[in-house]
């Protein structure tokens, strides 16, 4: 049974796609079963991974609005996992799907199907807490967080909290936090050094062991439509996102795992 995992923040630029990407190739390399959904209507995950808008018929929207079989949607790549694309239709999801009823559990009945199918779902969300963020935290078992280490890092993390409570409360009582990831640490910054030492010491082992370093050629590697393990093996950037997947198949294994979480989430946004 696929443990699915969302990669939300509704902030941008914060690392989610390259997030979905890398942690998606490496649990293949780690020889597991993955799928990644798309649901972002920019779609950087599907680029990001070699797949042109010309290359498939269908997308996520074809999934959530026309309620169309999630295998017509499933494409394979050259990196050992599987994908379902989005494309810039979905933006209008939010609108279409006004009046459906039970709007939010679409994605979750979508992949319920392939479910046996996979090791893991990873699910790429848009930088927003809307319809689309909600239908992947109601679908997923864990949320993962990448938080940029930079000076309001923390700035709407208390907000996309709020949202997490609210799903539990009413669509997913089940959803745990896989945890705050730190990405773009530049360890040459007092910044970085700086902003990790405080969310580790406010959100301790919430907080991912991995850390993910500023790394250019995690930034160049998308243009390539390449994962990085693909495109620069050796680089610092690879072997982060191959030690990020190990951490989550080593919490995979732990049977019981009680992780603390604080309330108290909105102090540390208000220090930057
Ligand atoms: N660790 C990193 N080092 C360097 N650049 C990064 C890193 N992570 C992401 N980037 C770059 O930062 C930008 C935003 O990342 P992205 O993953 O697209 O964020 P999001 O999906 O949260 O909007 C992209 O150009 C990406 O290539
Ligand atoms: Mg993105």
């Amino acid at each position: 049974m696929a443990r699915t995992i969302a990669i939300a923040n509704q902030k941008g630029g914060v690392g989610k796609t390259t997030t979905a990407i890398n942690l998606a190739a490496s649990l293949a390399q780690l020889s597991q079963r993955v799928l990644l959904v798309d649901v972002d209507p920019q779609a950087n995950a599907t680029s990001g991974l070699g797949i042109q808008r010309a290359a498939f018929l269908r997308s996520t929207y074809h999934l959530l609005v026309l309620n169309e079989s999630i295998t017509n949607l499933i494409l394979p790549t050259s990196f050992g996992l599987a994908v379902v694309p989005s494309d810039r239709n979905l933006a209008g999801a939010e609108i279409e799907l006004v009046d459906f009823p039970d709007r939010e559990l679409l994605l979750r009945r979508a992949v319920s199907p392939i479910r046996q199918e996979y090791d893991f779902i990873v699910i790429d969300c848009p930088p927003a807490l809307n319809l689309l963020t909600l239908n992947a935290l109601a679908a997923a078992d864990a949320l993962l967080i990448p938080i940029q280490c930079e000076y309001y890092a923390l700035e709407g993390v208390s907000d996309l909290f709020n949202t997490l409570s609210q799903v539990r409360r009413i669509i997913n009582p089940q959803l745990k936090v896989e945890g705050l990831l730190l990405t773009m640490y530049d360890e040459r910054t007092n910044l970085s050094s700086a902003v990790a030492a405080d969310l580790r010491s406010f959100y301790g082992s919430m907080v991912c062991e991995t850390t993910i370093p500023r790394n250019v050629r995690l930034a160049e590697a998308p243009s390539y439509g390449k994962p990085i393990i693909y495109y620069e093996p050796r680089s610092r950037g690879a072997e982060s996102y191959l030690q990020l997947a190990k951490e989550v198949l080593a919490h995979d294994k732990e049977t019981v795992r009680t992780r603390a979480e604080r309330p108290a989430l909105g102090e540390l946004a208000a220090s930057g």
